[in-house]
């Protein structure tokens, strides 16, 4: 049985309804929901007096309609007793304000009575819960995140540092903190990055991330230690934002779980007729995928406009259906939508779900029952399908947090300017090419077993911890192709700038060195000429200029001083090849090298589609079935290499097949 089903919230709701919510729930194919991760308050109405009869309650109402429960652990929102317990847990933000009670996520990550609170609810309800055969599985919290610059966090930071570094020398050194006479003599004495009245020492302020980050990731520890100890048969995921967010390292948030979840709002954009990027969204589910390098859930899939204060657009027909079967053909194996019916109070009254206000079924609702038929008659063979992707595209947390701490060429663009370097779409220009090619890829991080793939992709490898230098060379001589740019190896693990020519550890296998760099003005490119590849391409907003050792010249700087000198090489090493590309340039300028570099690898397309229709292959066993996705508002016609059979519509189809705008095709060769 394929997980589909809703987050819904029986606590906002009389419970002379839930039996026909649950009935509603039913008819729409539906056989889980989330529950409870915001309902402290009603759980714990006073310091360690439980009340879990309304929540068995609604339990044994969708029990009894066929549809099983993952409970959320609710510390993402405490009831006010908490905090007026704990007036010291409230987040410090950067700029030194102290929020005060009235939203969610108002907790200090580090406050230890807050943990406690937070340890003692789960074990009531992992106690409570554990043996129930209707409850499944677990979500920790609710979208971890947000840094808090507090003095408790201040002094674990402290704690952290220590571990890391072990004595103030090593610190002092790893930091370089002799420049402006930043020797520390005591830990105390150690500042967070915030409130410094200036830029702080970016050794510093890589570490913080570092240490928030790892300060969630042992916040969820204690709610998953007890959770294991109580059952091993429920599974626990957490539900993480996608390839957007970054305040936290994701695949160390993830280890912990047996999978990973995801919140995936395509319309989040609060214009009428804002687009959505299809794009965005596959590298979202790929990202997400790439966590723990297997299948995943949505645990919150939109399917109502967006609002907390205004309204979003809402999603076209058709569109919940084409996001649903992308997430499917991208590897998510439980479907969750939120929410079920839309609040009547509270901050989230406009966050639309697949009811409106009065309950009453509608367009949206009767959209996800068609997918919840679709998914009971074709659901099961796609549980664990998964996509041998010949193609790495790697997306690493610590250069991503170093280039917010020093963007290196930013600031200066205008409305309407071209971008300026920003680490996550330079990651998506690469995944655009690759996706605009029907190419499936794994997002991985920087130190995963790259031995899979034929075609590594590491832009801007900015931090670049020996180790990994070492597995991306490795790679290349094993016969691997490796992509890499400009800005890459530019820093060891504790963000100093390395000792010698770019790209440091990686020079030998690039068989390159960087001359000298130029960051160029907002709205300023350079052309970049390819030798033999294809047509000229406009460079920047960073240009390396490039001095072979040993690498052949592909591309070359037609402008500026450096008219002539190399902008892209590639290098024989080993068995392998490594093509470095000294720009961080315009999307067209890496579709090209992207392409060029498919073609070299001898990697195909899962299809041949034309523009706005998107074509994933996933196998399980010897079974496997292509996607074919229309993004587009027109119809798109797809020539077919085999003969099909349409899996959706029973048809059997040959030669090529016409798609409706928004529709989907799931295909098996014949
Ligand atoms: C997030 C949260 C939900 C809800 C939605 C909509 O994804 O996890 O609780 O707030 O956003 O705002
Ligand atoms: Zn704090």
């Amino acid at each position: 049985m394929y997980p589909f089903g809703v987050d819904y919230y029986p606590e906002h709701w009389p419970p002379e309804r839930w039996s026909q919510d649950a009935a509603m729930m039913q008819a729409a194919g539906m056989n889980v929901v989330r529950l409870a991760e915001f309902a402290w308050s009603r759980l714990e109405p006073q310091p360690d007096q439980y009340d879990f009869a309304w929540l068995d309650a609604a339990i044994e109402v969708l029990n009894r309609a066929g549809i099983q429960v993952i409970l959320g652990t609710p510390t993402a929102s405490p009831p006010p007793w908490v905090m007026e317990m704990h007036p010291d847990a409230f987040i410090v933000d950067a700029s030194g304000v102290r929020r005060t009670y009235g939203c969610r996520r108002e907790y200090c990550p580090t406050h230890a009575g807050y943990r406690e609170r937070g340890r003692k609810v789960t074990q009531a309800m992992a106690h409570h819960y554990a043996e129930h055969p209707g409850v499944i599985g677990w979500q920790t919290d609710n979208e971890f995140g947000d840094y808090c610059y507090c003095e408790l966090c201040r002094a674990a930071f402290h704690d952290w540092l220590m571990g890391r570094y072990g004595t103030l020398d090593e610190l002092n050194a790893a930091w370089g903190t002799v420049f402006w006479s930043h020797v520390y003599t005591d830990w105390a004495q150690i500042p967070t990055p915030a409130g410094t009245g200036g830029v702080p020492n970016p050794a510093l302020a890589l570490d913080y991330h570092r240490f928030m980050s790892d300060t969630y990731v042992e916040f969820q520890r204690e709610q998953v230690v007890i959770l294991r100890a109580a059952s091993t048969r429920q599974f626990i995921t957490h539900n993480f934002m996608g390839f957007a967010y970054s305040k936290l390292d994701y695949y160390n948030l993830a280890a912990d779980l047996d999978f990973v979840a995801w919140d995936n709002y395509p319309r989040l954009g609060f214009r009428m007729g804002a687009g959505v990027d299809p794009a965005r969204l596959a590298l979202g589910h790929d990202a997400m995928r790439g966590l723990k390098g297997k299948n995943f859930w949505l645990m919150e899939e939109q399917s109502g406009s967006g609002g907390w204060t205004t309204v979003g657009t809402t999603p076209r027909p058709g569109e919940i259906r084409l996001w649903t079967w992308q997430a499917i053909a991208h590897g998510a194996d439980g479907m969750v939508y939120f929410r079920w019916r839309t609040a009547r109070h509270g901050t989230e009254q406009y966050w639309h779900g697949v009811l409106d206000h009065d309950g009453r079924p509608r367009r949206r609702y009767r959209e996800v029952q068609a997918i919840g038929h679709e998914l009971a008659a074709a659901g099961e063979r796609l549980l664990g399908a998964e996509s041998y992707n010949e193609v790495a595209l790697i997306s690493d947390y610590n250069s991503r947090w170093a280039f917010q701490i020093q963007p290196n060429n930013s600031a200066l663009a205008g409305p309407g300017a071209p971008a300026d370097f920003v680490y996550p779409a330079l990651v998506k220009h690469y995944y655009d090419a690759l996706y605009a090619a029907n190419v499936g890829v794994d997002v991985v991080s920087a130190d995963a077993d790259l031995s899979p793939y034929k075609l590594v992709i590491a832009p801007a490898l900015y931090i670049l911890p020996q180790d990994v230098a070492t597995s991306l060379t490795e790679f290349v001589k094993t016969g691997g192709l490796l992509i890499t740019t400009a800005r890459s190896g530019v820093k060891d693990a504790a963000n100093a700038v390395v000792d010698m020519p770019l790209p440091g550890l990686l020079r030998d296998v690039c068989g390159v060195e960087v001359d000298e760099y130029d960051s160029l003005p907002a709205g300023v490119t350079v052309p970049v000429t390819f030798e033999g590849l294809g047509a000229a391409q406009p460079s920047g907003p960073w240009c390396d200029v490039l001095e072979p050792t040993t690498a052949e010249v592909l591309a070359r700087y037609d402008g500026e001083y450096y008219q002539g000198r190399a902008a892209i090489t590639v290098n024989h090493y080993g068995k392998g090849r490594a093509i470095y590309v000294g720009t961080l340039a315009a999307p067209e300028l890496e579709r090209d090298i992207v392409n060029y570099a498919l073609a070299e690898a001898g990697i195909a397309p899962v299809l041949e589609t034309p523009d706005g229709v998107e074509a994933v292959l996933r196998c399980k066993d010897n079974d496997c079935l292509w996607f074919l996705l229309n993004h587009a508002d027109e119809p798109r016609t797809v020539p077919l290499p085999f003969p099909a059979l349409d899996l959706l519509n029973g048809r059997h189809l040959e030669d090529a097949v016409t798609i409706a705008p928004k529709d989907v095709l799931v295909l098996r060769q014949e």
